[in-house]
């Protein structure tokens, strides 16, 4: 008999792959939520009348929604949206490459983000493929007019500062940037049409007329695998606290899965859900994720809305439809009333329970601000009185009783002794 060890192959929509990654890296922290989609929106109206064909048109479009993935954290990106040139940028261009290139599909982008924020005069860009040098430049060039024109985009008053941009990029040719790109980039932007393009709606429409460009790629499970790595990364860039708490309930979901009996297949499927559980935290500000306190009222409520924020990020993706619901599902609870959908009995799946209990035991486990980390026994407890009030699947708790130190082990992400 063939018992397969790994879900099959997946067929992902690239181009939806991108749109999602690049929504989630716009969370992270960013005081403008287009910025990712104006630049890749700039950076192919630039290959365009660059004369790029149009496979290198999309390949810019992506590099530009995807240029910051390797933001670490809220503060950098103020600093990378106003100044023209910033020796701190070198980090976030290593940390996008490092996050794109382990993933195939996405590969090529690498070397790009890799060199967005390298000067086109600089050893290190004559030095590289000419492509990659071309292509770094033209996101470098995007990025620096979207940088420019951030402090107008709010008072939609972008055509009174047109030329003094147009100015300040032109002094930049042949240093910053290559002189026929800055060429291409003066005839482009004569007149108000290229400005008014840039307006929040204009972007938007830009981005829902990209999706028509299907990009269909059958991804091995291993190589899915290394995808979502992409979004744990982003995630934990997010905020520290959220380190290692996904990757912890991702292995002791897994491991609880089998233990109950589920096939590899499942067991692999249900880690995946654990890994990408709370990726729609990256929806809610950064200041009530890391608060050391209690939350007040109305930011606890706010905080309740990241099980469906997991859901929204990952809609678009819709070869791990059931994976995404069992992640926005590890609120609710067997009795009906966790959040936010309220399912309960049989419309709540063994594998978001197990989820669930995964998550509780988890967060209990871990060191955080406002609680030490407990004792094995002490988190065996209250998961048996969650069960035996409703909160938690009791099933899912007696496996956990029946193997806890390793449950402990596993979800403090510890090897086995
Ligand atoms: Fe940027
Ligand atoms: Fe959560
Ligand atoms: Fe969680």
């Amino acid at each position: 008999m063939n018992v397969a060890t790994v879900p099959q192959d997946l067929a992902i929509d690239l181009r939806q792959l991108v749109m999602t990654i690049a929504n989630a890296v716009d969370l992270v922290g960013v005081d403008d939520l287009l910025h990712g989609r104006r630049v890749g929106m700039l950076a192919r109206d630039l290959g365009r009348q660059l004369g790029l064909d149009e496979k290198a048109q999309i390949l810019l479009y992506d590099a530009g929604l995807l240029h910051d993935c390797g933001v670490a954290s809220s503060c950098a990106h103020p600093r990378l949206l106003r100044d023209l040139e910033w020796p701190g940028a070198e980090a976030h261009c290593i940390r996008g490459g490092e996050l794109l290139r382990d993933f195939a599909p996405l590969a090529s982008l690498a070397p790009i983000i890799r060199h967005h924020h390298s000067r086109w005069d600089a050893p290190e860009s004559q030095s590289l493929p000419p492509d990659v040098a071309r292509f770094a430049n033209v996101i470098f060039l995007a990025d620096r007019i979207d940088a420019l024109l951030g402090p107008f985009h709010g008072d939609l008053t972008t055509l009174a500062h047109a030329e003094e941009i147009r100015m300040r990029l032109a002094a930049a040719r042949g240093s910053l940037f290559a002189p026929d790109l800055v060429d291409a980039f003066l005839e482009l932007s004569q007149g108000d049409r290229f400005w008014l393009g840039l307006q929040p709606d204009a972007v938007r429409q830009y981005q829902t007329d990209m999706e028509a460009f299907r990009d269909l790629w059958l991804v091995t499970w291993q190589e899915f695998r290394r995808c979502t790595e992409i979004f744990a990364r982003i995630l934990d860039a997010k905020s520290p606290h959220t380190e290692r708490h996904s990757r912890g309930v991702s292995l002791l979901a897994g491991h609880l899965a089998g233990r109950m009996g589920m096939d590899v297949v499942t067991c692999e499927r249900i880690a995946v859900a654990g890994l990408l559980h709370d990726i729609g935290k990256l929806k809610i500000p950064g200041a009530i994720i890391d608060a050391d306190g209690a939350l007040a009222a109305d930011e606890f409520e706010l905080m309740k809305t990241h099980s469906r924020g997991t859901l929204e990020v990952l809609q678009r993706l819709q070869a791990i439809e059931e994976i995404a619901r069992w992640a926005s599902y590890h609120h609710e609870t067997p009795d009906g009333e966790g959040y936010p959908f309220h399912v309960a009995g049989d419309a709540l799946p063994l594998e978001a329970r197990i989820i669930n209990v995964a998550d509780v035991f988890q967060a209990l486990a871990q060191d955080r601000p406002y609680h030490r980390p407990l004792e094995a026994a002490e988190i065996l407890a209250i998961l048996k009185e969650r069960a035996a009030s409703g909160k938690s699947d009791a099933s899912v708790v007696a496996a956990v009783e029946a193997d806890l130190d390793n449950c402990h082990r596993i979800a403090l992400c510890r090897p086995s002794q």
